[in-house]
């Protein structure tokens, strides 16, 4: 691994008597993108915000890019740059206005400061709207003037707190893009949270899932697929107790089983190699074959495989948050 950006090492943070993060341990290399997912209340926020400085930590430790969050606070702060979960701009203000504060309260002033906002706003496409009212701004164009905010005194660490959420599914992937350039571009080390799988699968190098306030699993997104065992084979046919024994003879690394009295699944490391040659056998055995699909594990499969349930991601459920928490602030 490279430099480490992140160290931390069996952190806890409690509120009263409950456990948000229970002894949480991960490190993050500088360069990575390394996400937290899990579902709502998993404790996402609460571990970013420690790290951040925001909040104090229990017991544990935790260290960016070598300095104590608890000891060091000023040195962690000149460091990273953060887009909270909940929406933070001045809508009375216009992009430029609220990029202008926050570049000021960072301390970066004159010829360098006009220059950073032009960059930032640039580098997501923002522009032509820079001069108007924060109010007039769609949900997509406010995330990313948050965005760009967050970069805009050059951070070597932005925390992203679920980035896209409530957002429809185009302005979220652009939203990726624009997270990925500044990864590649800055060699930006980022740290996000999401209960969004297809946003972790999409965009980390790693991926702690995180579920009541612990790392359950931690990994790059293809190892934790893979830990499920492969892909899975259904195979429809008349006859699924012949064609199992007939595939279970067959040394090709499979998992072999009935599904249903009306197919056989395989669960098998590359499927789509396997596939034709399961057909030929069944062919020559003189087996109907009704259908067959493959499915690739997502991230998804390996939650529900890890906890049992699954991690709620309908928009329905991220509006109903977003209203909670929207209601909670007044
Ligand atoms: N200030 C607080 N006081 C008491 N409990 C809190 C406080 N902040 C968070 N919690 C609790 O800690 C747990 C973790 O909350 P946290 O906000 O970190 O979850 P999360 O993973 O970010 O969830 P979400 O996906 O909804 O943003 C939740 O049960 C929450 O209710
Ligand atoms: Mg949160």
């Amino acid at each position: 691994m490279p430099d480490s950006a992140i160290a931390v090492k069996g952190l806890v943070k409690k509120y009263g008597n409950f456990t948000a993060v229970d002894k949480v341990s991960f490190n993050v290399g500088e360069g990575e993108i390394f996400g937290l997912l899990g579902p709502n209340g998993a404790g996402k926020t609460t571990t970013i915000s420690v790290l951040s400085t925001i909040i104090s930590l229990t017991s544990g430790s935790a260290a960016v890019f070598g300095n104590d969050v608890d000891r060091n606070r000023d040195a962690v702060r000149s460091m990273i740059g953060m887009v909270f979960q909940d929406p933070s701009l001045d809508d009375e203000l216009t992009g430029r206005e609220n990029l202008d504060l926050h570049a000021r309260f960072y301390g970066v002033k004159g010829e360098e400061k006009k220059r950073a906002i032009g960059e930032v706003l640039k580098l997501v496409e923002l522009g032509a709207y820079a001069d108007k009212q924060v109010r007039s701004y769609s949900g997509g164009m406010k995330r990313r003037l948050e965005i760009a905010r967050g970069f805009i005194h050059k951070p070597r660490l932005l925390f992203l707190d679920e980035p896209t959420i409530g957002l429809d599914p185009q302005t979220r992937r652009k939203i990726w893009d624009y997270i990925k350039m500044l990864n590649e571009r800055e060699r930006l080390t980022i740290i996000i949270t999401t209960h969004y799988m297809e946003e972790a699968d999409e965009l980390c190098d790693r991926i702690g899932i995180i579920d009541h306030g612990k790392i359950i699993a931690l990994n790059t997104p293809e190892k934790l697929k893979d830990s499920l065992g492969g892909d899975v084979i259904r195979i429809g046919t008349p006859a699924p107790g012949k064609l199992a024994s007939i595939l279970k003879k067959r040394k090709f690394g499979m998992r072999v089983k009935e599904y249903g009295g009306d197919a056989v699944e395989i669960t098998v490391r590359d499927g789509s190699a396997l596939l034709p040659r399961i057909i030929a056998l069944a062919e020559k055995g003189k087996i109907d074959v009704e259908y067959s699909t493959i499915k690739r594990p997502t991230l998804e499969d390996v939650f529900i495989s890890l906890t049992g349930k699954a991690i709620r991601e309908e928009e329905g459920d991220a509006n109903t948050a977003m209203m909670r928490r929207f209601m909670g602030r007044r």
